[in-house]
């Protein structure tokens, strides 16, 4: 299978009618992107290992049968709601396209190279970006984690145990993680800042979610006059061009790119109204002072209309710098390849805490992500395997 096969595979799984992907954790499109998975480790012999936490890698092994000091690589297979088709596959299918590269090219091992595909790294189910990886790391309670609900009021417990997986037996595995000697995820370029085909992550930004919950009272849309009511929706709409002017003054940006409102009638006046605030800056102050002036803001904002204000951290991601020494070593083997920071969060970002972990970053043209217009070439995604092929050859076999 090539790289063009595999991606014409992956292409119908989840795609809605606008061209965008919508594949949540454990529903059956990313179910069907899994099934995949196993199927293109089959078709290369690689055992598939499912850890306790959801995350699949797939193995190939040095003939030697070494187990340890491996090399991990991939990404993840779901998608935010109408996310795009790169975010994510493009580095698992990528890891395959350079396995067999390496294969065709008779690298022999001396390490082994394992490909991942993270779960939930999107927390566009269960609200928890990069779920699989913090719980496997140690970054998230498993008690917290078993708790957390999607949108129909599941609990990620139930889910797991949907899946045939334990949920008492999620969280760190340090036995997997001493096996992993470092960690290289490919991903589509989430801006324009890349004007080649392919660049090296230099550090990722501070970054969060919040959950902002203001509680009124429903009642009639129509007989329910302005002085007797407590709409939860007024202060929410504060709260939202609050986020924009933090975010203008803190230098940092500020995204409510989710609200659920109850009951979500027409004509009534809801009784409460959720918003979810995703902000990122330059540094940890800039990204918790636009935070705590959108709370103060929010607050202001309910208290003349008697709505109570509930603010919650979801999770929150401090600053990333990629292992310096990795880095070079990848810089080097790839020859003058621009080194970039990003905006957007990562399995790396979260797997850089325990392992030395570095990112390849493609050429994305439109500059657009998260949404259907995300894209890359057919060539600088070849060339993007072809980097990440002599990177995997470089710390494998090398
Ligand atoms: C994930 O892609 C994120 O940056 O939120
Ligand atoms: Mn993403
Ligand atoms: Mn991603």
């Amino acid at each position: 299978m090539s790289f063009e096969e595999m991606w014409a595979d992956l292409l119908p799984l989840g795609r809605d009618g606008t061209g965008g992907y919508h594949r949540f954790a454990w529903t059956p499109p990313e179910l069907e992107c899994r099934a995949w998975f196993a199927d293109e480790a089959r078709r290369r012999d690689l055992d598939v290992e499912h850890d306790a936490n959801g995350n699949m890698i797939a193995w190939w092994r040095p003939a030697d049968g070494v187990g340890g000091d491996a090399v991990l690589t991939g990404s993840h297979l779901d998608s935010v709601p109408g996310g795009g088709a790169f975010d994510g596959p493009l580095g698992v299918v990528s890891a395959f396209a350079a396995i067999d590269l390496l294969r065709k090219r008779g690298v022999r091992l001396r390490r082994p190279i394992g490909v991942a595909a993270f779960a939930e790294e999107e927390g566009a189910r269960f609200g928890v970006a990069c779920l699989g990886s913090r719980l496997l790391t140690g970054a998230i309670d498993p008690a917290r984690a078993r708790a957390l609900t999607d949108a129909d009021g599941r609990t990620f417990a139930d889910v797991l145990h949907h899946a045939g997986l334990d949920p008492e037996a999620i969280g760190p595995d340090d036995g997997l993680l001493d096996r992993v000697g470092c960690f290289v995820e490919l991903h589509v370029e989430q801006g324009r800042a890349l004007t080649g085909p392919v660049g090296v992550a230099g550090s990722i930004v501070p970054h969060g979610r919040w959950r902002f919950g203001f509680a009124g009272e429903g009642n009639h849309a129509g007989t329910t006059g302005l002085d007797d009511r407590r709409d939860p929706m007024l202060p929410f709409a504060g709260m939202v061009l609050a986020a924009r002017e933090a975010a203008g003054r803190n230098g940092t940006v500020a995204t409510v790119g989710k609200v659920r409102v109850v009951p979500g009638g027409v004509n009534a006046i809801a009784s409460s109204v959720t918003g979810w605030l995703d902000a990122r800056g330059p540094d940890d102050a800039s990204v918790r002072r636009t935070v705590a002036e959108v709370d103060a803001a929010a607050r202001a904002a309910a208290r003349p209309h008697g709505v109570a204000v509930d603010v919650a951290e979801e999770s929150y991601t401090g600053v990333v710098e990629f292992d310096l020494a990795l880095r070079d070593r990848l810089a080097a083997t790839l020859g003058g390849v621009p080194v970039l920071p990003t905006g957007a969060g990562h399995d790396a970002g979260i797997l850089s805490a325990r392992v030395p972990t570095a990112m390849l970053f493609v050429r994305n043209p439109t500059g657009v992500s998260h949404a259907p217009a995300e894209h890359a070439e057919i060539p600088d995604c070849l060339a993007g395997v072809e980097a990440l092929a002599a990177v995997l050859g470089d710390l494998a076999a090398g």
